[in-house]
């Protein structure tokens, strides 16, 4: 885990198209995460990048993670990238029901599988959650609580502490809209997430989790998302295939202190 440290993740998705500007993004995004002391930087790039970014890893303050897995270990699954493939590649960090593969259809399900198949393999899933949309009677919360829950079921207890948990509301990802959530309403989640954890996993395994938050996040909102909501990191989607925008991202969550819940 990344101990006290914040946990900053790329999620570059479906981009760059090509393995040279892949390469460029990399190198430049690494000499800046090295200049940051409080940071973990992970960069999950897509498959075909991984062998050769990870040739290119130093130090252990950027690494490589992964947007995916299946939850087999090898097999007639055409097209799907296994633990073992990653393992094989020293990667320890993958994106587990991040909501544009719920689209795919993605089922808690199968979101429990992969998690489970991570713990198992001695990584460390990183499980995103969250709403499609926000309603004024609070339903959404169930929603939340509901994929928590089920993604959880059988996870064996000493490996609990691997896991890291991101709210992200998919109505907040800049894909889908303009704004992201506000700190005020990341606290109240955060709150709730907590609360769920709780009650999930008692208060000593759920207080090891960090819970992080994606969606539009950006070097405007960075600070007074960390300082007013407590999150102790980002996934970050646009902003991280912008080298300036993603550094300035990295410095402000360097030196800003979390809220203490
Ligand atoms: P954006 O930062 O582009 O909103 O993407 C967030 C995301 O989906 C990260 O997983």
């Amino acid at each position: 885990m990344a101990g006290k440290k914040k946990l900053i993740i790329a999620n570059w998705k479906m981009n760059p198209g090509k393995e040279k500007d892949a390469l460029t993004l990399f190198v430049a995004v690494k000499e800046e995460a090295a200049l940051r002391q409080n940071i973990q930087t992970v960069i999950c790039p897509p498959f075909p990048f991984i062998s050769v970014l990870k040739k290119n890893v130093s130090g252990r303050k950027c690494s490589i993670g992964a947007q995916n897995m299946h939850w087999e270990v090898n097999g007639a699954y055409t097209g799907e990238i296994s633990s073992a493939m990653l393992l094989d590649y020293g990667i320890k960090y993958v994106l587990v029901g991040h909501s544009e593969r719920r689209a795919f259809g993605e089922t808690d399900e199968m979101v429990n599988k992969k998690l489970l198949a991570a713990l198992r393999r001695g990584m460390s899933p990183v499980l995103l959650v969250g709403e499609t949309e926000r309603d004024s009677a609070g339903a959404f919360f169930n929603v939340v609580r509901d994929q928590i829950t089920r993604a959880f079921e059988g996870a064996p207890r000493h490996l609990l502490k691997n896991i890291v948990l991101v709210y992200e509301p998919v109505w907040a990802i800049s894909s889908h809209a303009a704004l992201p959530c506000s700190p005020e309403n990341i606290l109240e989640m955060h709150i709730f997430i907590k609360k769920v954890l709780n009650d999930l996993l008692g208060s000593v395994a759920a207080g090891r989790l960090p819970i992080l938050y994606g969606g539009s996040v950006n070097p405007e909102n960075a600070g007074g998302i960390i300082a007013e909501s407590g999150v102790t990191g980002f996934v970050v989607g646009n902003a991280s295939l912008d080298t300036r925008k993603f550094a300035r991202i990295l410095e402000i969550a360097d030196k800003m202190k979390p809220l203490a819940l």
